[in-house]
């Protein structure tokens, strides 16, 4: 009799909530998470984004407001991406000192750089008129080489204003060495390099797109970023390179579709390793929600969960605020 009873009861621990709380292997802390924001240059109202619904194209004044919230939540950080008046062949917004990423950036850190890190993406895609991030070649391919002197001086720019963590997300050849020579040379040896290391040629980039107004206005970025299909060696050297070149911490992206390959540079690493839960991630669960077909909130502290137990010390997510508050 009593030998026909489940001599293992995995359910015991589950039976009550105090129970789980205790027992949980994964947590979430606001501190973690970090805040992608858009400013727009020449806005005089926060633009909505019609595809990410609950976020906006920011004029300077609304992104401090934003700024201060996220700092008021606990929020660990923000990443700034710039929308600039003019764009060009070359970018040349990316490097202006008067651009809009460095006016905002001083702004920012101004407002909350005691309190949470200032961080800006360093790329060119929101500068360039073709919508690629770098400097084409004839044939109308992205020069890499040429590509690499514009990301330093984005980045020297960007660390004159202020920015206090560089993020090179272009997925050129040598980014890091060539931002980090760069930036040692004017004196900032002292500013961290977020690598994004292991970036992928991803369907979820498209709200995004919108919200920096960066699209290609031709081809794709699958000669620059990776294969979604390429070997999973490929993210770990890139991964690897970005070390030996100099990286402080090393990023995956997209997440939620990319788990093993963080799992796999969490283990591979003894760096922070963060993981962007990118636009089309946050699209397909608010479309989904608003539909009433899955619970919001629940699914939003769901998926922040997966990305944590895959291995993120660091989540890039457009709920950050949000998650911050509710984890309060
Ligand atoms: C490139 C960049 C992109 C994103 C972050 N940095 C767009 C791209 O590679 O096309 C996408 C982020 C998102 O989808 O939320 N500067």
């Amino acid at each position: 009799m009593t030998a026909q009873f489940p001599a293992a009861r995995p359910r015991r621990l589950r039976r009550t909530a105090p129970m789980r709380r205790m027992a949980a292997g994964t947590r979430l802390h606001p501190a973690e998470l970090v805040l992608p924001v858009f400013v727009k240059e020449g806005l005089t109202e926060p633009n909505p984004i019609g595809s990410m619904p609950g976020v906006f194209q920011h004029t300077r004044d609304s992104l401090r407001k934003a700024a201060h919230e996220a700092a008021e939540a606990g929020v660990g950080g923000l990443i700034l991406f710039g929308v600039p008046a003019v764009k060009d062949a070359r970018g040349s917004a990316a490097d202006d000192p008067a651009g809009i990423v460095q006016q905002a950036v001083a702004d920012l850190v101004s407002d909350v750089g005691d309190t949470l890190v200032v961080m800006t993406d360093t790329c060119l895609d929101e500068f360039t008129d073709h919508g690629h991030c770098g400097i084409l070649t004839p044939r109308g391919e992205v020069d890499n080489d040429a590509t690499l002197e514009r990301y330093a001086a984005a980045a020297v720019a960007q660390a004159r204003a202020g920015s206090q963590v560089i993020a090179p997300s272009g997925m050129m050849d040598g980014q890091v060495a060539a931002i980090r020579a760069a930036l040692d040379a004017d004196g900032f040896e002292q500013i961290p390099i977020l690598a994004y290391s292991a970036k992928y040629a991803s369907a979820l980039y498209g709200p995004f797109r919108d919200a920096a107004e960066c699209a290609p206005q031709f081809g794709d970025r699958s000669a620059y970023q990776q294969d979604p299909a390429g070997p999973v060696g490929e993210a770990l050297r890139e991964v690897r390179l970005d070390l030996d070149e100099g990286a402080d911490a090393v990023m995956v992206k997209p997440a939620m579709f990319y788990l093993d390959i963080l799992r796999q540079v969490r283990d591979l690493v003894d760096v922070p390793v963060a993981a962007y839960q990118v636009s089309g991630e946050y699209a397909m669960v608010e479309a989904a929600a608003a539909n009433g077909w899955i619970d919001r909130d629940r699914a939003i502290t769901e998926s922040l969960v997966a990305i944590r137990r895959a291995g993120a010390d660091m989540i890039l997510t457009y709920w950050a605020t949000e998650a911050a508050r509710r984890l309060r």
